[in-house]
């Protein structure tokens, strides 16, 4: 990931841009060039003189600075699919559909080999972007397609992991059995509970075991002079995950 962009943070403020190296920023702020290998740490000046620091890149950074297409997935989301399926450098994993990329890009970053893909073209393009600012487009291949219309491609067994984000995960459910090694998990993230039902059934028909439905639901803690207590804002509902796991 050597080749990772890096975070600017301008030292007089909260603002923090998301840069390759190499490449110029341009804002009011005025223009810098970032060196060709940034060392996390430095400050590096804009021709009118506004200092930036040098951050190296960590994944809530994927989530804050990508160029987002298709919603991209919640840090504490990709936590429990991570914690949930024991993903590991080496896994190989079938992602779909890319969308932002977000999911995809901490896999890689993991070390895991990602094939990922995203059916609009246009959404694919910049995921390509996306895997390059974060140091993984030689582990994280985005492909331009439908995911349901590959999967003759992959029967036997090839997989560790699915991760699937689509309305219609569920056709893909019901192959893990022929996609997955043994032993290997299969996700999916669902915003709507009938999608996640769908999943769940799919999964037990298809013979996945261990098959769970997690709502995720996080809240806030405030903490101030005053006291602590959760965020009175809303329940903080994502969606819904589903887990099942091949024999
Ligand atoms: C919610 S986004 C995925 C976000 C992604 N998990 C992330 O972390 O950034 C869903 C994406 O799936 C794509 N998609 C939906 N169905 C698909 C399919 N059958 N094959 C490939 N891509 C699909 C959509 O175009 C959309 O970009």
């Amino acid at each position: 990931m050597s080749d990772a962009a890096v975070l600017l943070v301008h030292t007089d403020s909260d603002r923090e841009y998301l840069r390759a190296p190499g490449e110029e920023l341009q804002t009011d702020l005025g223009v810098l060039t970032v060196p060709d290998d940034p060392a996390p740490g430095e400050t590096i000046e804009t021709h009118l003189g506004e200092t930036f620091r040098v951050r190296s890149l960590r994944g809530p950074d994927l989530f804050a600075h990508f160029e987002r297409t298709g919603a991209p997935m919640m840090p504490r989301d990709v936590g429990l699919v991570i914690g949930h399926t024991g993903a590991q450098s080496g896994d190989l994993v079938l992602d779909a559909g890319t969308g932002t990329g977000v999911l995809a890009a901490y896999l890689g970053r993991l070390g895991a080999d990602v094939t990922t893909y995203e059916r609009d073209p246009e959404f694919a393009e910049v995921a390509r972007g996306n895997m390059a600012l974060a140091g993984v487009g030689e582990r994280v291949e985005v492909r331009t397609g439908d995911v349901v219309e590959e999967l003759d491609g992959f029967a036997g067994g090839a997989f560790d992991l699915l991760t699937l984000d689509t309305g219609d995960a569920a056709a893909v459910v019901e192959r893990a059995p022929d996609l997955l090694a043994s032993g290997g998990y299969c996700a999916v993230y669902a915003p709507f509970v009938e999608d996640a039902r769908r999943a769940e059934e799919t999964a037990r028909e298809a013979g996945l075991l261990d098959v769970e439905t997690l709502e995720t639901i996080q809240r806030e803690l405030h903490v101030d002079e005053r006291g602590t207590r959760p965020s009175t804002a809303g329940v903080g509902h994502t969606g819904y995950l589903t887990f099942g796991r091949n024999d």
